[in-house]
């Protein structure tokens, strides 16, 4: 067995979708995997002039690899089922390809229902962290439960480890939301009820020595969307939301826009063991014309984008001399 796994950096919204679906082109998985959190997330795909935006079912759809929505997530079963609707009328075949592992807890309408009462946490009021809750309470309800699930529902463990369809097993992992969301390493209590580390990966039934990359996707700035102050002071920052189109993909709201730290950059590389970084969305810092940083309580202005991506490479070879490093803008593949 071989797994990659790609994991957010900061707080969501880094272009993990992006990652995914390069690594499906580039590579012959047998399996995509989201490993934590609902329809809290929202991944937008662009397919044939569509612009689609799922939120349970992981990107290995489009490339017909099986998709499967693994032990970790919670599911909101109504929006897993007009996500698949959308899906096919997209002209996008599901057929055969999305699973859902038995153990999956349901969101339910009360878990929505009191999620939506929220206002200290800014939550996307997906009924995410009552779901959670529920799981370890140990009241919780499961997918295999739902008799409307009946022909996606797998054991994870026979999928994976009992599988004789395929010769090797080799998954990509996608995740959701992001380190800074962590309930354990992020901000709490500003964070999501799931984990969004590789740790969070390997906890859907892979052992540590099947895992190959893990991706680190960031930006080269920093968004969050919730209830703290996170917004910096420079008035350009407004300019980057707009440039970046930074706004929630599940729920529309502005995201709070800041520049890079560069600290919180290497315990997120340090905590998931990074071999490879991914920095995007430069094309936005290019088109505001304004390339800045933070290491710590340091601010560093750079001239031009080539000194700044310098910068960033030259830190994170001091993390680590083997991490290779990545940056892409809209355009580019990654
Ligand atoms: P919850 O996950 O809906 O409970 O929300 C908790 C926090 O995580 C809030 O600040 C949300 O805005 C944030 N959050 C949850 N999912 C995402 C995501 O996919 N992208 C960015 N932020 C998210
Ligand atoms: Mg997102």
């Amino acid at each position: 067995m071989l797994a990659d796994v790609i994991v957010d950096l900061q707080y969501g919204d880094c272009g993990k979708g992006k990652v995914a679906n390069h690594l499906c082109k580039v590579n012959n998985y047998t399996h995509v995997v989201r490993y934590n959190g609902g329809c809290n997330a929202g991944h937008t795909i662009y397919h044939e002039g569509n612009k689609l935006v799922t939120h349970h079912i992981p990107c290995g759809v489009l490339h017909g690899i099986r998709s499967i929505i693994g032990p970790g997530c919670v599911l909101n079963v109504d929006q897993f089922f007009r996500e698949i609707e959308e899906l096919e009328s997209a002209g996008i075949s599901t057929k055969g390809l999305i699973k859902v592992a038995s153990n999956v807890h349901i969101i339910t309408d009360f878990h929505i229902a009191q999620d939506s009462k929220d206002t200290e946490i800014g939550t996307t009021k997906r009924g995410n962290g009552p779901a959670y809750r529920d799981k370890y309470a140990r009241k919780g309800m499961v997918a295999l439960e739902m008799p409307e699930l009946a022909e996606y529902i797998i054991d994870m463990y026979e999928e994976l480890h009992n599988n004789e369809e395929f010769e090797e097993v080799k998954i990509l992992f996608e995740g959701a939301q992001g380190f800074g969301l962590d309930i354990d390493w992020g901000d709490y209590p500003y964070v999501t009820s799931s984990h969004c580390t590789i740790g969070s990966a390997i906890l859907n039934g892979v052992p540590p020595k099947a895992i190959r990359d893990v991706w680190g996707v960031s930006k080269i700035y920093e968004t969050y969307v919730g209830a703290k102050e996170f917004q910096g002071i420079d008035p350009i920052l407004d300019d980057i939301r707009e440039a970046g189109q930074e706004f929630g993909a599940t729920t529309g709201r502005p995201r709070q826009t800041n520049w890079l730290d560069l600290d919180l950059l290497k315990k997120a590389v340090n905590i998931n063991g990074v071999t490879k970084l991914v920095v995007n969305k430069i094309d936005v810092l290019e088109k505001v014309k304004f390339w800045k940083l933070y290491e710590g309580v340091n601010a560093l202005e750079f001239s031009e984008g080539a000194h700044m991506k310098e910068h960033i490479s030259h830190f994170v070879n001091g993390i680590n001399k083997d991490i290779e490093v990545l940056f892409s803008g809209n355009k580019e593949v990654i």
